[in-house]
């Protein structure tokens, strides 16, 4: 340790380290923190790519490589310092403000990074080793930074005391690091090919139980996938498996090139994704409450710091005063400390100044949120909200208002917003917001909006079904991704333009519509001399914003969803006592793990309610729900197909549910009109071409057993039936309401019958037989 004793310190404990990097639980995340430093740094690109490396734990290499300001000895120096950043005083634009992200994002990849970094003619090295630590038994942070002359790669040591300094430094690299002498340590610099950049090299690479790298680097070349997570499995969305997914939308705006081993990734922007994108304007008080608060706070540390300076520089005047030219030397030195000393806090209250006052300034900006919403006809299943803070992504596929109910209301609408630090702040590993509670207030007026927009856009009027089909989701299953029949691909390009990004000016292009597109993979180094669009095939061209068509949220629908809410809620008839079978867990839960709100919901009414009262009567269970069962009374030896015969009563049922829930409560109809009078059948999504054999099964169990009127609902409550999760559809006067079975009778003895939980529709009686 003790030859050790000049080297740079981290003002923490080795233990600490540890603890830091466990702030990450997502690993991309992690691996984000290092592109949002190279996007910080103004980098234009960063390279991404592992080395195979034998020696080394995971038996690679994980290099970020960019091409930004770099640092130079004094700024690389200011890494160590955990938790100091910077940026935020200086841009509000920038990600980083909390100064840890390096630190605690590389040590939950890796045991140990070693930084390269080029500025001004300079070159320096971080070296942070956990490897290092253990192995010497060391408990502070030591950091070797050695640094060099960029021409004469002559380290920059003056004095004998520093030159031993860096050969203590160089010793350590070497001994820990992969580069075992100075000149592979300078091969690493001639990586950063330009006048300035950063390289950041991890290694020792954290394991899987199974002995495996966490991060997978050779199923795919050019993509680095989560190991823990099965290929297959369609549960977890793309931008959670695979980085190169992740990072197309890390950036709400991307204009840095990021490359994963050499291959570009092909950014996205989320808003020319959207089938039907529209735009809704959103504003709070709250914004305002908060942003005063911050305005003051600034204030408040401009005005401490400016005091602290005086103090500094009168103190500094009172000394040169008292001190003559002449004066002994260790004098002199303490006038000089004095005047850097006054000169440093001068700086600091002059930049808190300038954060004071533009932030006072910002106060008389609006401060509206953009909420964006529109299909994802390229594949529904992945719907939800993405959340940005200052551009970057923090959380992705958050499902919202009806969304959370796992019916087909609002299904397969992605948006996403950017939200203001002034609005809200990330947690320390950005993957949440520090205010949970003004966070799920977001996320609720998102919600309303998104009821808005589903209305605008008008697809329950036009029957969800059709919509979905006419883009080829032919599948009953709600999950499957749509028919990749020409006819479909076609119809789905029309409505989304390509967009794409130059490699030049880095403007984003939207190319006319082109069958031949379709499929197409453009090159790497597409540029605006490509385009076929004549107006715009110059870098010099100017970039067409995109116009989102604007929304506006009318005051009714706010209204009737909170009202609907409130019925819900104050739901005073008990229902019958019903077990949550696990696969309605399943299909409530499909998307966000995190809002369960509406499945407790669901599980708590149940629990409310007493046992005894179950499906007793045909007339209390027709009231309020379809039975999908249908067709069933009316033809029931005869083999016609499901598919129309099943929403055919399904649609009647509920016709008469409705009709009876408007003027509550009614008698039930006791038999469903005759089929001519019924529209269209829905089964939705149809998982009713299985239904085929399975409802005839079903019918004979009818034939065979009788109609019974069983009483409770665990004499034929079917936990496991397949039915469970089905999305069904019924037209009523006109207009589709959708839903899900929530439970059926199957195993029992009497007709089948579903218990559909409607998204919408009739909200305050939902869960009836
Ligand atoms: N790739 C990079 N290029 C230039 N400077 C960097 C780079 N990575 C890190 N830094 C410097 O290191 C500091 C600490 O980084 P970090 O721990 O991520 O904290 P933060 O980004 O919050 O400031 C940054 O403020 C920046 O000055
Ligand atoms: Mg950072
Ligand atoms: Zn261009």
């Amino acid at each position: 340790m003790a030859q050790y004793s000049g080297l740079s310190r981290a003002q923490l404990t080795f233990d600490y380290l540890h603890t830091n990097s466990t702030t990450h639980e997502f690993l991309f995340g992690a691996l984000a923190e290092l592109v949002d430093n190279a996007r910080d740094a103004a980098a234009t690109k960063i390279h991404v790519y592992t080395v195979p490396k034998k020696e080394v734990r995971g038996g690679y290499l994980l290099c970020f490589l960019d091409d930004g300001e770099g640092m130079d000895p004094g700024e690389a120096a200011s890494v160590i310092q955990f938790g100091k950043s910077s940026k935020r005083a200086v841009d509000s634009q920038m990600i980083g403000q909390y100064g840890n992200g390096l630190k605690s994002g590389s040590m939950r990849i890796g045991k140990d990074f070693i930084l390269f970094t080029k500025k001004r003619n300079t070159k320096s090295i971080v070296f942070l080793s956990r490897t290092f630590h253990q192995e010497e038994k060391i408990d502070e942070v030591i950091v070797p930074l050695p640094s060099w002359d960029m021409d004469s790669n002559r380290p920059i040591a003056k004095s004998a005391k520093q030159q031993e300094k860096y050969l203590t430094e160089i010793d350590i690299i070497t001994k820990y690091s992969p580069f075992k002498s100075e000149k592979e340590i300078h091969e690493q610099f001639d990586k950063i090919d330009g006048e300035s950049g950063t390289l950041v090299i991890i290694y020792h690479m954290m394991l899987l139980d199974n002995g495996e790298p966490e991060l997978d680097v050779t199923t795919n070349s050019v993509d680095i996938l989560m190991a823990n997570v099965d290929k297959d499995d369609d549960s977890v969305p793309p931008e959670k498996r695979s980085f190169r997914a992740y990072t197309a939308v890390l950036y709400i705006e991307p204009r840095m090139k990021i490359y994963i081993n050499g291959s570009k990734v092909c950014t996205r922007r989320l808003a020319s994704c959207l089938y039907k994108p529209k735009m809704y304007k959103y504003s709070s008080n709250r914004f305002k409450t908060r942003s005063e608060k911050e305005a003051a706070k600034a204030y408040h540390e401009a005005q401490m710091a400016e005091e602290k300076a005086r103090d500094a520089e009168s103190k500094a005047r009172d000394l040169q005063n008292k001190v003559g030219p002449v004066a002994p030397k260790d004098q002199r030195v303490a006038l000089r400390q004095a005047q850097a000393q006054a000169e440093m806090l001068r700086n600091d209250a002059d930049i808190k100044k300038e954060v004071a006052e533009t932030k006072k300034r910002s106060l008389k900006e609006p401060k509206v949120l953009n909420f964006v919403f529109g299909m994802n006809i390229e594949k529904r299943k992945l719907d939800g909200m993405f959340i940005y803070n200052c551009s970057r992504l923090i959380r992705m596929y958050e499902c919202v208002g009806p969304q959370t109910e796992g019916g087909v209301n609002c299904s397969g609408v992605l948006g996403f917003v950017d939200v203001p630090y002034l609005v809200l702040e990330p947690t320390h590993n950005k993957q949440n917001f520090a205010d949970a509670k003004e966070y799920r207030h977001l996320l609720r007026a998102m919600g309303d909006y998104l009821v808005q927009y589903w209305k605008d856009v008008g697809i329950a009027q036009q029957g969800v079904t059709k919509f979905w089909e006419n883009f080829g989701y032919l599948s009953p299953n709600w999950k499957d991704d749509p028919s990749e029949d020409p006819k479909f691909k076609r119809k789905r390009a029309m409505q989304l333009p390509l967009t794409i990004q130059c490699d030049q000016c880095l403007k984003w292009r939207t190319l006319p519509f082109s069958a031949s597109n379709i499929n197409k993979e453009f090159p790497e180094t597409w540029n605006c001399n490509m385009n076929p669009d004549t107006q715009r095939n110059r870098c010099s061209a100017a970039e067409v914003k995109q116009n989102i068509p604007q929304g506006f949220l009318k005051k009714e629908s706010r209204t009737a969803e909170e009202k609907s809410q409130k019925l819900l809620d104050s739901v005073s008839k008990p229902t019958p006592r019903l077990d949550l079978p696990p696969p309605v867990r399943q299909a409530a839960m499909r998307r966000s793990s995190q809002d369960t709100s509406a499945q407790q919901r669901r599980a708590s009414t149940e629990e409310r309610a007493p046992p005894q009262r179950t499906k007793s009567t045909p007339s209390s269970h027709r009231r309020d729900s379809i039975e999908a069962s249908p067709q069933r009374q009316a033809t029931k030896t005869s083999p016609v197909k499901r598919q129309s015969s099943a929403p055919t009563s399904t649609s009647t049922r509920a016709d008469s549910a409705r009709k009876e829930t408007k003027a509550p409560p009614p008698p039930p109809k006791a038999k469903p009109p005759p089929p001519k009078a019924v529209p269209e059948p829905k089964a939705y999504p149809a998982k009713v071409s299985v239904s085929d054999k399975e409802e005839e099964e079903e019918e004979m169990e009818v034939t065979q057993n009788g109609v019974p009127e069983n009483g409770t609902p665990e004499n034929g409550v079917d936990a496991d039936s397949e039915d469970i999760g089905k999305k069904v559809e019924a037209k009523i006067d006109g207009t589709w309401y959708s839903g899900e079975v929530v439970a059926t009778n199957s195993k029992g003895a009497g007709p089948v019958r579903w218990k559909v939980k409607f998204d919408k529709y009739p909200r305050d009686k939902y869960d009836k037989w």
